[in-house]
């Protein structure tokens, strides 16, 4: 049986028809406004119309950048988008306008890593963490198999836990939070530092971004690292000092098997993995007398958030 998934993030919403084997048969996309949550609702019922039109579809999961009530009928709160105690799935339900049609909330970080545990880099494992570097920094828990949701439905918002007392603001209104040094946000906003104060070192991510500092994005600084370039690459490397002294914490309280880093910056690959897998090791605590987790790479991609959802959907 098909259902749909919807991943929804801050500047656009994807979505796939998702079958049995968490195989995409089909998918479809459109921008949206973050600042308008209605735009956004419509969107969502838009993308259903479109890919119901050629797929009979019961069960409809929306993986939301946000804090997820426990029913899974909506979002708590998101940083990044102007949801505040948003009944989604009735938004949207009211659009569709089919009874017979179950819709599912899910945070799409949940969404990206149950995927990754079922389908992609992390299938053979029972106790792993995904990282989304994007917008934002997500998180998902699996332990012993099984997704931790917390009393709430909001654990593993592993973004907002505190890594530098009295560091950036964060739109969750507290500072310092770990997603505001690990995210696809934080690179894009250290690289339009860099190319401020440092010029004679940044020339070729300005190039790159046409002549102007305030164009540089988080793909343009990883293909310029690509190229070899050595501000992209210390920036990039920044990030992933972040990842590896985070991730060494959070083993301190999961023992995962596995950290999966998915979401944009994660295309980075080797240029993120390795200066990652040396701050994790030299952070972790006990280390030479513990097993090690591996860091790897999503396998899934983009599509990890839609099947993940669409998966969540069916139970
Ligand atoms: C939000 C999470 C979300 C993550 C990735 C964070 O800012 O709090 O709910 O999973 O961004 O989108
Ligand atoms: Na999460
Ligand atoms: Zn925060």
């Amino acid at each position: 049986m098909h259902a749909i998934g919807v991943d929804i993030g801050g500047t656009k919403i994807a979505a796939g028809v998702v079958d049995d084997d968490g195989v995409i048969v089909a998918q479809t996309r459109r921008d949206t406004d973050p600042d308008d949550v209605a735009s956004i609702d419509a969107a969502i019922a838009d993308v259903y119309r479109e890919l119901s039109a050629s797929y009979e579809v019961r069960e409809v999961g929306l993986a939301a950048a946000g804090f997820v009530a426990a029913d899974r009928s909506g979002v708590l709160f998101a940083p990044n988008i102007a949801w505040r105690e948003y009944p989604l799935r009735d938004r949207v339900a009211a659009l569709i306008g089919d009874p017979a049609v179950k819709i599912v909330v899910e945070n799409d970080a949940n969404a990206a890593g149950w995927a990754e545990f079922r389908y992609g880099v992390a299938r053979d494992v029972s106790d792993m963490v995904m990282l989304t570097l994007g917008t934002g920094l997500g998180g998902a828990i699996v332990t012993h198999g099984r997704l931790v949701r917390g009393a709430w439905g909001v654990a593993a918002e592993i973004g907002h836990m505190r890594v530098v007392p009295g560091g950036h603001y964060c739109g969750c209104g507290h500072e310092g939070c770990w997603e505001q040094y690990v995210s696809g946000s934080a690179l894009v906003r250290n690289a339009q530092a860099a190319a401020v104060t440092q010029p004679e070192r940044a020339v070729r991510l300005i190039e790159l971004a046409g002549g102007r500092a305030d164009k540089i994005t988080g793909p343009l600084v990883t293909q310029c690292a690509q190229e070899g370039d050595p501000l992209a690459t210390e920036l990039l490397g920044d990030v992933a000092r972040w990842v590896g002294e985070g991730a060494a914490t959070v083993a301190a309280l999961l023992d995962p098997e596995m950290f999966v880093l998915g979401g944009g910056v994660s295309a980075a690959g080797d240029l993120l993995l390795a200066p990652a897998r040396n701050a994790y090791a030299e952070q972790l605590s006990a280390r030479g007398h513990r097993p090690e987790a591996a860091i790897v790479v999503a396998s899934m991609g983009n599509d990890a958030g839609m099947v993940g959802a669409a998966d969540l959907a069916r139970v």
